[in-house]
């Protein structure tokens, strides 16, 4: 059921597309739970090649609107995607983009080659050759002499290198990092930061990333996209004009602390509206 002040809310279609060099192009793109907005009029446009960071409360809605990109969920009738100028039918986009979810799970039966090459069986590849694909990556992923071991034999770091290593595999131009370095502690956080950048760098993907780390979306961004508190829509974007290759000594530069100060105060604006959201009685 739609409430009237949702419906108040809701914005005619309109038509797509702004961008027309664009990988990727969302255009008023909403998601109701049980008639209650999670996305409201999600505007964006992703250039070929670029690293785009997502920033946002808790609860605003950026994993489902990974899930609506990487075609797991419909979105509302309202808006429109288009993947390179095409305009995307409900579900249509499943298995066009490489898809790393919030909570990476790697099947702990399953050696790290095995757990690598999943998506390519799932495509239906031969197994030889989806081996022979990951192994010529495990070098890049830092993960060489590790193909047979388990996942519970290696480090946390080594973890999500494996789970990165699948979404490359997974041959698609556009990637979805949903918080891939959430879990890690500071030092190999930001190790595994200039390590993705050198990554992406020689293989040249668009990606999409999301963080709750401001730091972390200034240092690896093109742009930075802040997000609402829940119904999730796009605050703010920031072009970071910041030299590449990036060193860690960045982060204390004028210019990053600058950028920081001015994406905090957004933040934080809205964060506080999502902490008044859940405690409300
Ligand atoms: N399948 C679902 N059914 C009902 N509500 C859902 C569903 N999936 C997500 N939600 C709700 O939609 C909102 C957005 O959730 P989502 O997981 O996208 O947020 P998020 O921004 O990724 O949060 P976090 O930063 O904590 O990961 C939340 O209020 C969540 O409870
Ligand atoms: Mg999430």
């Amino acid at each position: 059921m739609t409430s009237s002040a949702d419906a108040v809310q809701r914005a005619p279609p309109r038509a797509a597309p702004a961008y027309p060099g664009a990988h990727l192009q969302l255009v008023n793109v909403w998601k109701r739970f049980d008639g209650a907005p999670a996305l409201r009029n999600v505007d964006l446009s992703i250039a070929p090649g670029e690293f785009v960071t997502l920033i946002g409360p808790s609860g605003c809605g950026k994993s489902t609107l990974f899930n609506i990109i990487a075609g797991l969920a419909a979105p509302d009738e309202d808006g429109s995607i288009l993947l390179s100028g095409r305009v995307q039918q409900n579900y249509g986009l499943l298995g066009k983009v490489a898809f790393m979810p919030q909570r990476d799970l790697l099947f702990p039966w399953r050696s790290v080659i095995d757990n690598a090459t999943l998506p390519l069986e799932v495509e239906g590849a031969p197994r030889k050759l989806a081996r022979q694909k990951a192994q010529a990556l495990f070098p890049e992923f830092g993960l060489e002499g590790f193909e047979r071991h388990y996942p519970h034999q290696l480090s946390g770091g080594m973890r999500q290198r494996v789970a990165l290593m699948r979404t490359f595999l997974f041959e698609r131009d556009l990637l979805l990092l949903d918080e891939p370095f959430g879990a890690l502690d500071a030092l190999t956080r930001s190790m595994m930061q200039r390590w993705l950048l050198d990554v992406w760098a020689r293989h040249r993907r668009t990606v999409l990333f999301i963080t709750h780390d401001i730091d972390e979306a200034i240092f690896l961004g093109d742009r930075v996209v802040v997000m609402t508190a829940r119904p999730g829509t796009i605050k703010r974007e920031e072009r970071i004009d910041l030299p590449r290759p990036r060193a860690a000594s960045l982060a204390t530069s004028p210019e990053f602390v600058e950028i920081k100060r001015r994406l905090l105060a957004v933040i934080e604006e809205e964060s506080l509206k999502a902490f008044a959201g859940t405690a409300a009685p």
